[in-house]
């Protein structure tokens, strides 16, 4: 038996999102073959790869049917963010994918699911940032437990960490009941050197969360920094959905990848009675991205627990991880992270505007 032959074994198991196989993606590392016994790394596109137990089975198998008894193959399944394309533009050194999360309508929950999404990628194994782009109505540092401001070193900021997340929002900035009463170009100013004047490091995810709508904020980041894709949060009733469009669209205009919609928000279980009310209607978000064309990343319940969690500053990810929500946020933010991979892989080819 020699390695040549697990090789093209492997070179059949594909990635099943990304539509290719192991070994064109350069995803299989360190074969090594001991007797009767073989062993091998795959390197996932990210940490978070929610394929990975399918795609560790199937290579178990594609690896069997060469002559290896199952309980003589080891894999090391791992995962590396690859970096985005710069399609152009000025990328950001050490950090591999920016992902933006908006949404067309105000309070469907997009700092929420920017927090929870940062926490949850970081449980994973990746390393994350998350960037408060909603300079005049920063919410992220009351979600992320501390509004102290950060150390400036050499004219540069060092990003503030709670959970494990780095983070800066103009709410560190300022007092937090004093309005940041500013035009475009000034909001454009800030939120280039919160790119490129916080000492980020290196991290595999810059998240970024947009204010509502698609104003200044939305056109300097996509026009700023390479985007591995922007994500849009909406909840399940008409308007919002109505605005989840304008959101997607926006994206298409300014040559972003969709990696998808969240639809937050979509039901509430009575931790009394157990019945399940759809006080926003049920179903829209993935009927929107259905007809949108875009991947649907799944829904979010209503719950109290995430609302005290956001005001308390102690998302429910960080401090109740088995929570059923904690586990549903997880399951979103695999989602986005897998759409990040196959845009990241697909970058080379030209984004389709409308
Ligand atoms: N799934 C949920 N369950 C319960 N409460 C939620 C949920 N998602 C968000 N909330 C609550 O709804 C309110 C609005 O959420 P959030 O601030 O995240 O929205 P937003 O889209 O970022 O708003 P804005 O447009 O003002 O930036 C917050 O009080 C938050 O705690
Ligand atoms: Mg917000």
């Amino acid at each position: 038996m020699n390695i040549e032959k697990v090789k093209q074994a492997l070179g059949k198991v594909n990635d099943p999102e990304l539509n290719q196989d192991l070994v064109s993606l350069n995803m299989v590392r360190d074969i090594k073959i001991e007797g009767d016994k073989v062993s091998f790394t795959v390197v996932l596109t990210t940490p978070a790869c929610p394929l990975k137990t399918i795609i560790e089975e199937d290579c178990k198998k594609a690896v069997s049917a060469v002559g290896f008894k199952p309980e003589n193959i080891k894999i090391n399944m791992t995962g590396e963010v690859r970096k985005h394309g710069a399609q152009g533009k000025e990328a950001l050194k050490g950090i591999n994918q920016i992902i933006a999360i908006s949404s067309g309508k105000g309070g469907v929950g997009k700092t929420t699911v920017s927090v929870n999404v940062a926490i949850a990628l970081s449980q994973m194994g990746a390393k994350v940032g998350l960037l408060d782009a909603d300079i005049t109505g920063p919410n992220v540092p009351i979600m992320m437990g501390s509004q102290e401001p950060p150390k400036v070193e050499n004219a540069k900021i060092i990003p503030k960490e709670n959970y494990g997340i780095k983070y800066i929002s103009m709410g560190v900035l300022v007092p937090p009941d004093q309005p940041v009463v500013w035009r475009g170009p000034m909001l454009d100013g800030v939120i280039k050197q919160f790119l490129r004047d916080v000492i980020w490091g290196e991290l595999d995810y810059l998240l970024v969360d947009l204010p509502p709508g698609t104003g200044d904020a939305q056109l300097t980041i996509c026009q700023a920094v390479p985007l591995a894709g922007g994500v849009i949060v909406t909840t399940p009733q008409d308007v919002a959905l109505l605005d989840s469009r304008k959101s997607v669209n926006m994206f298409k205009q300014m040559k972003v990848p969709i990696l998808g919609v969240v639809e937050n928000m979509s039901y509430f279980i009575c931790p009394k009675c157990d019945e399940r009310t759809e006080i926003f209607s049920y179903g829209g978000g993935e009927k929107a991205a259905k007809n949108l064309n875009v991947p649907f990343l799944g829904r979010i319940p209503i719950e109290l627990k995430v609302r005290e969690g956001g005001d308390s500053g102690k998302p429910i990810c960080a401090v109740n991880p088995e929570h059923e929500i904690s586990k549903t946020f997880k399951e979103v933010a695999g989602k986005i992270a897998a759409s990040a991979s196959v845009t990241t892989i697909n970058a080379k080819q030209p984004v389709i505007a409308i």
